[in-house]
């Protein structure tokens, strides 16, 4: 299997449950693992680099022979009210968050179609399933990933490909704490959280294993928040009143 971004937060967390699990894995990022990981191939790419992502996937089938499974991890923060939106950064967050998943679904499909098989997992948002204040760029950019996937389910269910999306809530990573430590209503947000916490990576790569694996072998198409219950409606704190 892939995983993109994988040497932070939740693609590190989904390289660690499916070694665990036993899956041969093959991470890959711009940056470097700072831990690096036992009995894993690390390669490293940018996730806009298309060659680069062909070749990724050509190591992997010359290494392997076969590819079941895609996770898509690679991703950045930004944001920011569109009139005072800088284009360049715009074009950045479109370019790794969404152009940056449809290049690693593109060649990981040639090797997926051989096979007739396949379990493509992207990782947009719960921003990528609502608006938010500010979200902007990276809004529109996890909106394209949901849309996306559910096309990629579209396309090769025919062939026994399966694409799903994970919509993440707010999960205790590096890119949190760079984002969400600077924020003076981080406690506001957590509380939109119905089980009124932050979620761990771990979490997500929970659903992810899931995903890959035969127990969800007859779902395709959806996008799953892993989310505390973010997207589940509005917290007022009423429910503090009678608990
Ligand atoms: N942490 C959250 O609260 C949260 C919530 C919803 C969705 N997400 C999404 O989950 C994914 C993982 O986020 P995270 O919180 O683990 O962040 P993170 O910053 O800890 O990890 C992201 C990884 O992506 C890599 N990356 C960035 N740009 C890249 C590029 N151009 N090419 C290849 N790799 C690149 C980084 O080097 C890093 O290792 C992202 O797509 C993010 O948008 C995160």
């Amino acid at each position: 299997m892939h995983v993109t971004g994988a040497s932070s937060g939740i693609g590190e967390a989904c390289v660690a449950r499916f070694v665990a699990e036993g899956a041969t894995v093959i991470g890959s990022d711009v940056a470097e693992p700072e831990a690096g990981f036992a009995g894993v191939s690390f390669v490293q790419c940018d996730v806009r680099d298309a060659g680069g992502q062909q070749q990724v996937v050509e190591q992997i089938m010359a290494d392997h022979g076969q590819l079941d499974v895609l996770v898509t991890a690679a991703g950045v923060a930004s944001g920011g009210p569109v009139h005072s939106l800088d284009l360049e950064e715009w074009q950045r967050c479109q370019d790794i968050n969404l152009t940056g998943t449809m290049l690693s679904a593109k060649y990981a499909l040639g090797p997926m179609i051989a096979q007739k098989s396949g379990s493509i997992i992207t990782i947009a948002s719960v921003e990528g399933l609502e608006g938010c204040e500010g979200g902007s760029s990276y809004n529109a950019a996890k909106g394209g990933v949901v849309l996306l996937t559910k096309n990629l389910a579209n396309d090769y269910g025919v062939v026994g490909i399966r694409a799903n999306c994970i919509c993440p809530g707010f999960i205790k990573t590096p890119m949190f704490h760079s984002v969400v430590d600077q924020m003076p209503w981080a406690d506001e947000i957590r509380k939109q959280h119905k089980l009124r916490r932050f979620g761990e990576s771990s979490e997500v790569a929970g659903a992810a294993f899931f995903l890959a694996s035969d127990d969800s072998s007859f779902v395709t198409g959806i996008s799953l928040p892993v989310d505390g219950g973010y997207t589940a409606g509005h917290a007022y704190g009423l429910a503090e009143m009678w608990t």
